[in-house]
C-alpha cells in the first residue's frame, strides 16, 4: 500500500499552544481532555508541533476575550514561556475574540480556532479542483469577517490571495477614499461570488451524473464516517483498488467511486467520502454541500466506526449529528464496526453490536467479517423488501416502471392523480419512493374519490 508523508517538509514547524474551555450547560459529545487530544492531532495533521495546553472551565464565555481576563494573563505568559507561534482555541472564536486576543496577548503571536485549523488541513488535502472550489469558498467565507489589517498565512490562502496588496483577479485597484481593508473585503467577497457560481455549475454536473446513475439501476452506498476510521482501507479491500491510505485525519476529501462485485453477479458503486469529526465547521458543511448531497441521495450508507478507539460511540453519534445536519437521517445504513483486529476484548465487539440496529465487527486490514458485510451488502440491497404503499402521478413513469422492474406488484389502481401502488420495494428504492407514500386507509381514500 503506499504511504505518502503529508507532513510538509519544510522545518521547523510552527509552535502552537492549545486552550480549550468547556462552558458550563453545553453538551459536548467528548470531554473536553478528549477535545483537546483530538485537537493536537489535527495540529499535528496540519503541521503545527504542539508545545502546551491551557483549559478553563467557566459559566459563559467572557464578551470580549472570550476567556477571563486572569487566564489571558496566565495564557500570554505561558505562550511566551514556551516560545508559541500560534495559539489555538478548541472552540470557534467571533472575529471579534480573536482581535481582541490578538491585542492583548500581542501581534507575534496569532491566534487561530479549530475551524481554521480544519480548513487548513482540507486545504492541504483537496486535489480534484472541485474539492479546491470547495475548501476556497469555505476559507472565504470564514476569513472575511476576520480580515484585520494584520495578515496571517492561513488568511492569505482565502480568496486566492488577497494579501497586502489587494489584488485579487485584477479586481483589487484602490477606489477613492478606500482604505486598504475594505479592498481586501471587497476583493474577497468578489472571490466568493466567483466560487458560489463554479460550484454551482459542479452540483449541476452532479446531478446529472446522479440521474444517469439511476437510471443505470446500480445501487449507490455511500462510506461515512468519523475521520480515521477506516473507509479508504475498507474500500480498498472492497473494491481491491488502491485508495490513498494513511494515519492522518482527512486523507480523503475528494469522493472516490468504485464499483464494487457483491457476489451471485450483483454489483454496487461504492464512494468513500470525507471523514466527519466533532464540531464540523458550519462553513465546510455549506461549501462541500454537493459532496455531501451524495450522501443524501444514496441507496445505503456504509457507516464505519473504529470500535478500538476509546471514544468509538461518541464518534458514531457526532456521525449521527452530521447525517441529521445534511438530512439524510432517511437513508439505511448498516454500521460498519471497524479495527476488530485491534481489540484485546473480542466480546467488546459483540456488545457495540447491540447498540445499532443492522451491524457488523469486520477488520478492513485482516479482512475478516468481510464476508458477512458483503452478505449483508446483498440481502438489503436486493433481498430485503419493503411493504409500501404510493400514489405515483402519472410523470414519474421513471419510478412507475423502477417498482414494476424490482418490486412485487400487490395493488394497483389507475386514478386521477395518478397510479396507486401497493406492493413491497427493495429497501434500498424506500428513499426514492417516499415523497409518494400515502397511508393506507388514510388519505388514499379520499383523493381517490
Ligand atoms: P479519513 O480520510 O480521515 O476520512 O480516513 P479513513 O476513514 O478513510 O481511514 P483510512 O482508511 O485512511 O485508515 C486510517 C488508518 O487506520 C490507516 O492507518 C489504516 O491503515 C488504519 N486501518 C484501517 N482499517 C484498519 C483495520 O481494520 N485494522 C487496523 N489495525 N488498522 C486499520
Amino acid at each position: 500500500m503506499p504511504k505518502k508523508n503529508l507532513t510538509p517538509t519544510t522545518p521547523p514547524r510552527e509552535r502552537a499552544f492549545l486552550v480549550g474551555v468547556e462552558v458550563h450547560g453545553q453538551s459536548h459529545l467528548l470531554t473536553l481532555e478528549d477535545s483537546l487530544t483530538e485537537l493536537s492531532l489535527l495540529c499535528d495533521t496540519a503541521g503545527l508541533e504542539v508545545v502546551g495546553e491551557l483549559t478553563q472551565k467557566m459559566d459563559r464565555p467572557n464578551p470580549v476575550t472570550f476567556i477571563g481576563s486572569g487566564k489571558v494573563e496566565e495564557l500570554k505568559a505561558l505562550a511566551e514561556d514556551s516560545l508559541a507561534q500560534v495559539i489555538v482555541f478548541d472552540n470557534e472564536l467571533s472575529p471579534r475574540h480573536q482581535r481582541e486576543l490578538e491585542k492583548h496577548i500581542g501581534e507575534n503571536v496569532r491566534i487561530l480556532d479549530r475551524t481554521a485549523v480544519i480548513l487548513d488541513i482540507f486545504a492541504q488535502h483537496a486535489h480534484t479542483s472541485e474539492g479546491q472550489l470547495q475548501v476556497k469558498l469555505a476559507q472565504s467565507e470564514y476569513f472575511l469577517p476576520r480580515l484585520t489589517g494584520q495578515w496571517t498565512h492561513l488568511a492569505r490562502q482565502a480568496g486566492g490571495g488577497a494579501g497586502r496588496s489587494g489584488s485579487v483577479g485584477g479586481v483589487g485597484l484602490r477606489g477613492p477614499g478606500e482604505t486598504q481593508l475594505e479592498v481586501d473585503r471587497r476583493a474577497v467577497r468578489h472571490e466568493i461570488a466567483h466560487l458560489k457560481d463554479e460550484l454551482e455549475k459542479v452540483r449541476a454536473r452532479r446531478m446529472r451524473h446522479r440521474l444517469q446513475r439511476k437510471r443505470s439501476r446500480i445501487p449507490a452506498v455511500v462510506l461515512v464516517g468519523y475521520t480515521n476510521a477506516g473507509k479508504s482501507t475498507l474500500l480498498n479491500r472492497l473494491a481491491k483498488s488502491d485508495i490513498y491510505v494513511a494515519d492522518h485525519l482527512f486523507a480523503t476529501l475528494d469522493p472516490t467511486t468504485r464499483r464494487v462485485e457483491l457476489s451471485g453477479g450483483y454489483q454496487a458503486i461504492f464512494t468513500d467520502t470525507v471523514g466527519f469529526i466533532q464540531k464540523l465547521p458550519t462553513t465546510l458543511v455549506a461549501a462541500f454541500r454537493a459532496t455531501l448531497e451524495e450522501i443524501a441521495e444514496a441507496d445505503l450508507l456504509l457507516h464505519v466506526v473504529d470500535i478500538s478507539h476509546p471514544n468509538a460511540m461518541n464518534q458514531a453519534e457526532a456521525v449521527h449529528e452530521t447525517l441529521e445536519e445534511i438530512e439524510a437521517e432517511h437513508v439505511p445504513v448498516i454500521t460498519v464496526l471497524n479495527k476488530i483486529d485491534l481489540l484485546s476484548d473480542p466480546a467488546a465487539a459483540r456488545s457495540a453490536l447491540k447498540h445499532f440496529p443492522q451491524a457488523v465487527a469486520i477488520s478492513a486490514r485482516s479482512g475478516e467479517g468481510i464476508g458477512d458485510l458483503l452478505g449483508m451488502l446483498r440481502s438489503t440491497l436486493y433481498e430485503t423488501f419493503t411493504p409500501i404503499l404510493v400514489r405515483l402521478p402519472y410523470q414519474q413513469g421513471q419510478l412507475i416502471s423502477l417498482f414494476h422492474e424490482f418490486g412485487q406488484v400487490e395493488r394497483l389502481e389507475h386514478g386521477r392523480k395518478g397510479v396507486l401502488i401497493q406492493g413491497r420495494i427493495p429497501g434500498r428504492l424506500v428513499a426514492q419512493f417516499k415523497p409518494w407514500q400515502v397511508k393506507p386507509g388514510g388519505k388514499e381514500k379520499e383523493e381517490e374519490e
